[in-house]
């Protein structure tokens, strides 16, 4: 499948959103849990800047991509929360850019990163039950599968499925693991 993707812009507050009403796909994690890489891994293409540090992304970053015969649509890269170094001025940064890009009239699909590794985060949750009041289209996915074990990888999936209460597919950005499921998801979004 033919993937074509480009950064557009990077947006601090509301005046830099993008205008033209295309359909939007949102990566929403903890910092430090893959949205970045994610993004860079699902165009195959290194757009997105990634950092073993957290708190790498601190603006919104607007992706125009287009797979197959798809229509095109923005992937959004957003900063993460539960950053704290720096006092609470990035949880601040992330709340006022997240609330004004989720305020917004154009059609967003919110797909929330966790940790697979660290099932039922209390952030995540938090975080999933806010994604609930600003978008009815949003779905879960665990991040890093291949640091899992095949045992973990049961046990946590399981208890990923009960804390959200829908599927919850396994990605990996390393090895490219549920990049087409992650893709369908998108399409369904
Ligand atoms: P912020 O921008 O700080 O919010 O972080 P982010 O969520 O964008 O994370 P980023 O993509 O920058 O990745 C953080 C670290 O995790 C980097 O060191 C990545 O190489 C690593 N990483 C990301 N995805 C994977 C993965 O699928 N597997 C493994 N093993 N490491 C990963
Ligand atoms: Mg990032």
């Amino acid at each position: 499948m033919q993937i074509s993707s480009e950064f557009v812009t990077s947006a601090a507050d509301a005046r830099g959103f993008p205008r033209d009403r295309l359909a939007e796909i949102a990566l929403i994690g903890r910092s430090n849990v893959g949205k970045s890489s994610l993004i860079n891994a699902l165009v195959r293409q290194q757009v997105a800047r990634t950092s073993a540090a957290p708190g790498k992304t601190r603006l919104a970053n607007f992706y125009r991509v287009r797979r197959g015969a798809q229509p095109a649509f923005y992937l959004v890269d957003l900063p993460g929360y539960g950053y704290a170094r720096g006092g609470d001025a990035p949880a601040r940064e992330f709340n006022r850019l997240t609330e004004a890009y989720f305020a917004r009239t154009v059609p967003i699909g919110a797909v929330l990163l966790v940790d697979a590794r660290h099932p039922g985060l209390e952030s995540d949750l938090d975080a999933w039950a806010w994604l609930g009041t600003q978008s009815s289209a949003r779905a879960v996915v665990g991040t890093k599968a291949d640091k899992l074990t095949r045992a973990e990888r049961a046990r946590h999936t399981r208890e990923l499925e009960s804390v959200f209460a829908i599927p919850v597919p396994l990605v990996s950005a390393q090895t490219g693991e549920g990049l087409d499921e992650l893709w369908k998801l998108i399409a369904r979004l």
